[in-house]
């Protein structure tokens, strides 16, 4: 995603190269030491949650290490996304043709940077890693869209990544109201150029 290193203000200040990704099994440690800032991602990972996600496969799991220090984790699943969501953009005007009731799609269901290590270009690596992942798959499987329900104080990191909104339909701006998120997505036929 060339887009990446164009759109931020800050340089990635870490070498990417040495960012080392270790699977979370289900008999890994807890890990208490870490903090993005929210509670809610930080226990996810001292809970048993993350091992709940690992044991019933509704999630994988990423830590991320830089320099031996726990700097970030994030979690992805399988997902679809409705078509009406999409279907008035660029690029989805056909969708009415295909007997699709959703688009398939991954999810990136948790992203975290630990507060020490945020502004240092580690989530748009983390970001780009995964999108190779989806483009790697998807010469196995049906993937076409990487999802996230943003916060709203990561909208403008998602925005610069190349991430979009969905169309506001009633179900989305009832989920806004409830729970303060937006579903945004990045489509994958966007990294086309790049497949082998
Ligand atoms: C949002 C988050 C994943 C970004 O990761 P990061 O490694 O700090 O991001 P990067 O260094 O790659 O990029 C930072 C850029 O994103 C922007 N940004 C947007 N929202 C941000 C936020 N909540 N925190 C930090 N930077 C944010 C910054 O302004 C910066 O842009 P700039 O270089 O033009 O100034 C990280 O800050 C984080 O974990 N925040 C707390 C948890 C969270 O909100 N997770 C997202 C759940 S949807």
């Amino acid at each position: 995603m060339d887009v990446i290193s164009k759109l931020f203000l800050h340089e990635i200040e870490i070498d990417p190269t040495k960012l080392e990704f270790e699977p979370f099994y289900t008999d890994s440690q807890p890990v208490k030491s870490f903090d993005c800032g929210n509670k809610d991602l930080n226990d996810f990972l001292c809970l048993d949650e993350v091992r709940e996600y690992e044991k019933e496969l509704f999630g994988k799991t990423t830590l991320v290490y830089y320099k031996g220090n726990l700097v970030a984790y994030y979690t992805i699943s399988n997902d679809q996304l409705r078509k009406e969501y999409v279907k008035s953009h660029h690029g989805f005007s056909k969708l009415s043709e295909y007997h699709l009731e959703g688009i398939p799609a991954i999810t990136i269901g948790r992203l975290a940077v630990d507060t020490n290590w945020q502004n240092k270009g580690i989530g748009r690596v983390i970001i780009q890693r995964i999108a190779m992942i989806c483009l790697d798959n998807s010469k196995y499987l049906g993937i076409r869209l990487l999802l996230v329900q943003a916060k709203e104080e990561a909208f403008n990191f998602y925005e610069k990544l190349g991430f979009k909104f969905v169309v506001e339909t009633k179900r989305e701006n009832k989920r806004y109201r409830a729970k303060g998120t937006r579903t945004m997505y990045f489509d994958i036929k966007s990294l086309d150029y790049l497949r082998t």
